[in-house]
Parts: C-alpha cells; sequence; structure tokens
C-alpha cells in the first residue's frame, strides 16, 4: 500500500520594509492618538514599502528566505502561489513576476484574492496539489502593501495597515505535516469591508479601503469561534492538545477572544499585531516566521492558523511544523 503524503513546512522567510511609521506619526495626520489605537487595536508601529517598492518585491524577499531556510533551490519549484489583494499589476500575476525573479522556470505560478484570509487559501490549494501527487515542492506567500489603498484621510482605516510580506516552501513528506485546512466565504457582506474600485466595473470609485469595523469585529470573532472549533472537531483534537496559536494579526481584542474560546493562554499565541499592524494576506505568515526564527515555535509542536478578511472570507489550517 502507498504511504500516505503530506504537506510539510520546509522553510519559512518573511521580509518588512524598512521605514516604521509609529502611532504618533500619525497623530500628525489624522485626529487620533497613541492611546486610542493601543487600547483599540494593539498597534504600536507598523511598516510602510518605500515608493516604487511592490507587494512583488515584498514577496521575493520573502520567498528568497523562505527557500534558503528550507535548503531549496528556485528550480526545485512546482508552484509558486501568492495570496494577495494588492497585485503589483492587473496582470500578469504577483507570483509570475516572483517566478521570473527566482528564475524558477516551468513552475505553475498565479495570484489567490481572498483579502486578509489569502495566505490561508494559498496554503490550503498548495496542500491539495501536494496531497493528490501533482507537486512535490510550493512556495507559498502572502504579500501585500495594503498603505497604498488606505484612505489617509480616514482615521477609521489608516491607523489598522502595514505592509509586509511572509512565505513557506511546502514539500511532500510521508511525516505528518498540515492535518487540515478549512475554507469559507460569505460574499453577501461585501460592503462591510471592500475596495470599491474595479477593472470591469469602471475605475472612476476613489479606490480606498472601507470598513464598518464594529459590525467587522462581531463577525470576525464569531467566525474564528467557530472554524477553530471546526479544525479540532475535524481532527478529533482537544484544545489542550495545542501547543501555539498563530492568528491572522487585524487587532489584539480579536486574538484575546479567539484564545479565551481556545481555553490558551496568551503566553501561547504568536502577537505581531502590535509592530505590523494589519498587514492582510501577510500576517499570517509573517507571525508564523517571527515565532520560529525567535525559537519559540520549535519541530513536532502542533499550530492552529487562523485569518478572517474581507469577502467575507475565513479559514484555519491545523499543523504539525
Ligand atoms: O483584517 C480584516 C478584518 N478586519 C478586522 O478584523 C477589523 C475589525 N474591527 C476592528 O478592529 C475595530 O472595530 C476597530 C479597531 C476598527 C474600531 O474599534 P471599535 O472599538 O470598534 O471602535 P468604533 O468603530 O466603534 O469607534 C469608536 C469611536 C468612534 O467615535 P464615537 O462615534 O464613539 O464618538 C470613532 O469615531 O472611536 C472613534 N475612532 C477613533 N478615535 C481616535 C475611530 N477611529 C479612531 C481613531 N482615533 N483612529
Amino acid at each position: 500500500m502507498s504511504k500516505r503524503i503530506y504537506s510539510r513546512i520546509a522553510g519559512t522567510g518573511s521580509y518588512l520594509p524598512e521605514k516604521v511609521l509609529t502611532n504618533d506619526d500619525l497623530t500628525k495626520i489624522v485626529d487620533t492618538s497613541d492611546e486610542w489605537i493601543q487600547s483599540r487595536t494593539g498597534i504600536r508601529e507598523r511598516h510602510i514599502a518605500a515608493e516604487g517598492e511592490t507587494t512583488g518585491d515584498l514577496g521575493y524577499n520573502a520567498a528568497l528566505r523562505a527557500l534558503e531556510a528550507a535548503g531549496i533551490e528556485p528550480s526545485q519549484l512546482d508552484m509558486i502561489i501568492v495570496g494577495t489583494t494588492t497585485p503589483d499589476l492587473i496582470f500578469p500575476s504577483t507570483a509570475c513576476l516572483i517566478q521570473a525573479r527566482l528564475g524558477a522556470a516551468g513552475a505553475a505560478a498565479f495570484d489567490v484574492n481572498a483579502a486578509c484570509s489569502g495566505f490561508l487559501f494559498a496554503l490550503s490549494t498548495a496542500d491539495k496539489f501536494i496531497r493528490s501527487g501533482d507537486a512535490r515542492h510550493v512556495l507559498v506567500i502572502g504579500a501585500e502593501t495594503l498603505t497604498r489603498i488606505v484612505d489617509w484621510s480616514d482615521r477609521t482605516t489608516c491607523v489598522l495597515f502595514g505592509d509586509g510580506a511572509g512565505a513557506v516552501v511546502l514539500k511532500a513528506d510521508e511525516e505528518t505535516g498540515i492535518l487540515s485546512t478549512h475554507l469559507h466565504a460569505d460574499g453577501s457582506k461585501k460592503e462591510l469591508l471592500w475596495n470599491p474600485i474595479g477593472v470591469s466595473t469602471g475605475l472612476d470609485q476613489p479606490g480606498k479601503i472601507l470598513m464598518k469595523g464594529n459590525d467587522v469585529f462581531k463577525y470576525a470573532v464569531k467566525a474564528l469561534d467557530s472554524v477553530v472549533d471546526e479544525a479540532l472537531h475535524a481532527n478529533g483534537l482537544d484544545k489542550s492538545d495545542l501547543d501555539w496559536l498563530i492568528p491572522h494579526q487585524a487587532n489584539l481584542r480579536i486574538i484575546e477572544a479567539t484564545a479565551r474560546r481556545l481555553d490558551m493562554p496568551m503566553e501561547q499565541v504568536i502577537v505581531t499585531v502590535d509592530k505590523h499592524g494589519n498587514t492582510s494576506s501577510g500576517s499570517v505568515p509573517l507571525a508564523l516566521d517571527a515565532a520560529i526564527r525567535s525559537g519559540r515555535v520549535g519541530r513536532g509542536q502542533l499550530l492552529l492558523l487562523e485569518a478572517f478578511g474581507g469577502g467575507f472570507t475565513w479559514g484555519s489550517a491545523l499543523l504539525r511544523y
């Protein structure tokens, strides 16, 4: 009987633009305060892409680090998937641009747009290709320059977002890796968090993020509660089996609510929202890479990743690192 194939994380990497914008810097742009931003969101600062620095640049740099950590050459990649909602171009995809720069000739490359859940949607897709035997090495990237589509005169949104990218290299392995992924969407709530600019709808809209934060907050907490329950149930696991929660970094209060649902002390939760803000698709792989490189997350540990974003979209990945 042939052995079961899993996707395992062979290596991770991340990249943040150099420029840091603090909460105090924001008080010079809009009517806000460090106290309000920290108490409502947990954010202290965020990184901002330099002029001319693109999502593809951030993703490429994160990918180089992930490939190095994995000890895998670009020529070994079968597929590159980029989760992003701020692609460099309408086409080709950001994944194609990164594929060319890496010299990963022949590898399939495409983007996935699921807003802040983009990385988990990309990871899940990669996992299916590996489990089916159609790919052995897949580079999965979450990369964003969300600050390019922020309305800098809207204090209810401009304080929340940052730029950055994270990446993982998945490889086919007989040892346990990703145990499950679960993805969901509800398009009927699109107007609670969206950017109404389009191509086929016309380019005459303002093209900035619009959000009814309070409503999004409530949906996010509910959806994340249900998706973490779903992940544990599907694997016959108990909350106490988890070593780490690696959540989407939108708001510390949302993260704390999910941790409470799992009876997890915050010592077992990776928090980077204070330093990165909400980097959308970049947030989960940035947090994962920070946790691995700092030595907190180790091989063999059980990790629960989750995200919620515009669409609405939400999802989880439960994996043994
Ligand atoms: O990643 C995708 C998913 N996105 C999210 O998960 C975001 C979810 N939502 C949130 O994180 C929170 O709803 C926010 C952080 C966006 C807002 O926090 P909130 O506690 O829900 O505040 P609110 O929207 O209810 O606003 C409370 C007050 C309002 O003033 P009034 O109407 O009570 O006088 C706002 O005008 O805070 C005011 N406010 C601000 N004050 C200072 C809103 N933004 C600011 C600001 N500085 N930046």
